[in-house]
This record gives C-alpha cells, structure tokens and sequence, in this order.
C-alpha cells in the first residue's frame, strides 16, 4: 500500500458566470405557471406550460434553489436570458434542456425529454405568439423542489448557532457550521438524514460531514479546503430525497464522545440580492436500539492520472478487493457522491462481476461541479466483483493537470456508502483509492 498522503477537497473559488444586473422577473408569484387562464403576465400556449412543468421547481415565482430566473409567464419567456443579452430564455431553455453537457433540468434530475422540449420548439417555430387568454388549462403541480418527508421523526437537530445572512452582492458562497451531536449514553446510529431548506431561493446543495476537528457553530465561510478527517455522508441537491438507511442499517454514533458534524451550504445568488437571511439546517433520526449493521463511506477511484492540455481525457481506476480485502464482502452499497473538479466532465463507477457483466455505482454523466449531488445506489458486491471507476476531464489550459487539492489540480473520487463497515481506522476511508490501479485510456 502506497504512504497516506493527507489530501484535501476542494471548493470552488467561484463558478458564476456574469449575470445582467436585472434578472428578476417582474411577473408577481403564482403557484402555477401562467398558461392560458393562469394568474399574472400574458398567457401561455397551454402546451408550452405543460411543458415547462419541471423547470418549475426552481424556475418559479419567485425562484427557488439559485435559477436566475422565473421561466412562468410569456414575459418570462420572451426576456433577455440574464446570462446573455439579446437571447431570449425561451432560446436558451431550448438550448439547456438539449445540452449534455449542461443540461436542464440539472443533473441528478432526469433530463428533458422531446414531451418537453418539442413544444416549446414548435412554439418558437410559430413565432411564440401569447397563449389565449379565454383557454383554460389543467392544473399542474405546485412545485415544491421535491422534499419529500421521510417515515420516521427526527430527533436530533444540526443547526447553525444563528442564521446566515448572505451579504449583498455574493452571487456563489459555501458556509459551513459545525454540531456537536452530544455523546448517547447508549450506542446509537443515525437512522435517516433529512435537508430542511429555509430560504429556497438561494439554498442550491446541502453536505454533510462528519468530522475529527471542531468547525465553529458560527455560520462562516468555508475553507477553500476539506481536510482529508471530512467524511461526506449526505448530500442533497433540490429534488434530492432525504436520506433514509434500509433498516438493517445505520450510522454508528462516535462512542464516549460527541459525533461532530458540519453542515456545508452552497448559496447561489446569481439575482446578487439583498436581504437572504437562511437557518437551513439538517434533521437526523436516530436510533438507540442498534441495527444489525454499521455503514461507512467508502472511496473508489484514484490518484494517478494525468490530464494533458488542450485534451478530453479519461483514467480508469480499478479496485480489487486482493486478499486481505475480501474476508468484508458481501457488502450492501446505497449511495454514491462522485467528486471531481472544475474541468470534471463525466464520473462513472460500475460493479464488473467475475463472469465480465457490469451494474451501475454512480454514474455522473455529464458530471457538473455546480451540481454536485448524491445519487442512490443498490448494489451488492461479493467476492471475484471489482469497482471500476472512469473520470473524463476537459482541460482547455496549458498545463498538465494532476491530482491535488488546489483549484486548478483534480479528483476522481467516488464516495460509496455501504455496510456492513469494514474496520478501517476512522477517517481512513480513501484506503481503496490508494490500492487501485489506475491507468489513462487511449484518446
Ligand atoms: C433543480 C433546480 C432547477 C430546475 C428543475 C431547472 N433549473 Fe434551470 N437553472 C437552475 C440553476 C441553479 C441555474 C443557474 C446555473 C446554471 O446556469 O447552470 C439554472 C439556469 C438555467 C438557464 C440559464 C440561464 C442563462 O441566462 O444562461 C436556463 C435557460 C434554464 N436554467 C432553463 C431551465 C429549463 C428550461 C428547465 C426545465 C426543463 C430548468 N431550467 C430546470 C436550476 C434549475
């Protein structure tokens, strides 16, 4: 096994692209779209509404989880997009809800089918006249950014000591706080992680980590840096479920000592508003009769790679298990968070069976540093499987970039959660990246 580097995750600098100072709608909230017969602005082609039924779940009035704009109304529509004047939104959804590498709705939401984009297509072929107002449309769903409640009650908290309050003109920050979950008299396992979004229009993910140093309870600024003792055991973005571990399963709660925990939320204010005032926290479920297993976060991925400029590039990582290893399996493995960088363009795990056949762990294609999410994985891995990990990378500078933490370095790291916990020392989870075998595919 190879020396254990300590090693850091990175946060963006920032990510925005520049936006036109006045990029909010001035259509007044309504809790549908504004097809024909809807409330406020000119109608929509009852079609073209329909269609545009999932962007509402932050493309609202007003919006929610960072979108720059409120795609409701035909003035919505029809508006400077506010990244790029002179093009419409209604131009540029197309383009989004097209792209694969920037696609809309953003990953890990399905992307847009050609139910979605074809009318609006249709429409701006016609010329995108106003919809008629005398039409009535169905009714369509109130967004809600799809939290949905778990089937439990939380019984622990993980809030800041005060509300952030996002300061005028900040259009992309992570904060972190850190709780202190106070040491049970009885072993205990967190059960479930639930995200509780205060401020919807800005709150754009959720992590949780949990850690070997104490993080203020202040809400601050995050370090550019995690420190390798950061282990991330949620993560949501709008649209994410809460986390709720199958029921023969938990977190184990440090024993003797308080489980510190530090929450990171990313606000995108790409509106540059004032006045966001947000308590958004995290609800736990825990459990003090303990279930059969404990979970843990595994790595997969690697280290050594090489990413030459000017070039798209792919590594591939393999882990096998190899003989001290094995005595674990099976194990269960139930989520995934794939990690790579800014020029990170696609992430993909796949189980490879002894007998060549192949099932998903994760597959973050295309893979967007804005969005990082976690995805839900079921997957059993038994003796003779290997994880095999990909990571392509775009890199448009003049350099060769390496592994690092630095903003212009990169990752390729795919946190698996799983159980039953191997017994690593705490905090050693990137083990199995270190043992893997990496190599860089042919162009
Ligand atoms: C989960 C929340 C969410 C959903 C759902 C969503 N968006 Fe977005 N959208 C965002 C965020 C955040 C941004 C800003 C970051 C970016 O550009 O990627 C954005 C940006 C955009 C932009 C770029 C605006 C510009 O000026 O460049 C367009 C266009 C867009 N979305 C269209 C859509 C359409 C069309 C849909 C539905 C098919 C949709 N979005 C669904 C959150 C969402």
């Amino acid at each position: 096994m190879r020396r254990f580097r300590p090693f850091f995750f990175l946060l963006p600098a920032a990510v925005v692209a520049a936006c036109s100072p006045d990029s909010s709608s001035s259509t007044p909230a309504s809790t549908g779209p504004a097809g024909a017969g809807g409330a406020g602005g000119t109608p929509l082609p009852c079609d073209v509404a329909e269609a545009l039924t999932r962007c509402h779940d932050c493309h609202s009035s007003p919006t929610q989880f960072g979108a720059p704009m409120s795609l409701m109304t035909y003035e919505d529509l029809v508006r400077d997009t506010p990244s790029t004047p002179g093009v419409s939104a209604l131009v540029r959804a197309l383009e989004r809800m097209k792209s694969t590498d920037k696609p809309m709705p953003p990953v890990p939401r399905e992307r847009a089918s050609f139910k979605e984009y074809g009318p609006l297509d249709a429409w701006l072929e016609r010329g995108f006249p106003p919809g008629d107002p005398a039409q009535k449309c169905a009714p369509v769903a109130t967004p809600d950014g799809g939290v949905v409640a778990p089937a439990c009650e939380p019984d622990t908290k993980l809030r800041a000591e005060a509300p952030y309050s996002l300061q005028e003109g900040t259009s992309d920050i992570y904060v972190c706080y850190g709780v202190d979950v106070p040491a049970p008299a009885d072993r205990r396992q967190i059960t479930a992680i639930i995200p509780r979004v205060d401020d919807k229009s800005v709150v754009h993910h959720i992590v949780v980590f949990e850690a070997d140093k104490t993080e203020s309870p202040k809400p601050h600024k995050c370090k550019d840096i995690f420190p390798i003792d950061w282990k991330a055991v949620y993560a949501w973005a709008p649209g994410g479920p809460p986390f709720v571990l199958p029921e023969e399963a938990g977190f184990p709660m440090a024993e003797g000592k308080p489980t510190h925990l530090v929450v990171q939320v990313h606000y995108s204010n790409l509106k540059h508003e004032a006045g966001h005032v947000d308590a958004t926290g995290v609800d736990l479920c825990t459990t003090e009769t303990p279930r059969k297993y404990d979970a843990d976060i595994l790595w997969v991925g690697g280290f050594e790679f090489a990413v030459p400029p000017h070039q798209t590039s792919t590594v591939e990582c393999t882990f096998d298990w190899g003989q001290n290893w094995t005595k674990y399996l099976p194990l269960q493995v139930v989520q995934s968070w794939p990690h790579m960088h800014q020029l990170g363009r696609k992430l993909t795990t796949d189980l490879v069976r002894a007998d060549g056949t192949r099932s998903p762990l994760g597959h973050a294609d295309p893979f967007s540093f804005f969005d990082q999410a976690a995805y839900p994985v079921d997957a059993t891995v038994s003796n003779g499987d290997k994880f095999v990990t990909r990571c392509t990378w775009e890199n448009p500078t003049d350099q060769t970039v390496v592994w690092g933490e630095e903003t212009s370095q990169e990752m390729c790291f795919n946190l698996l959660t799983y159980y039953p916990r191997i017994p690593l020392p705490q905090f050693s989870g990137p083990a199995a990246s270190y043992l893997s075998d990496c190599k860089m595919q042919k162009p």
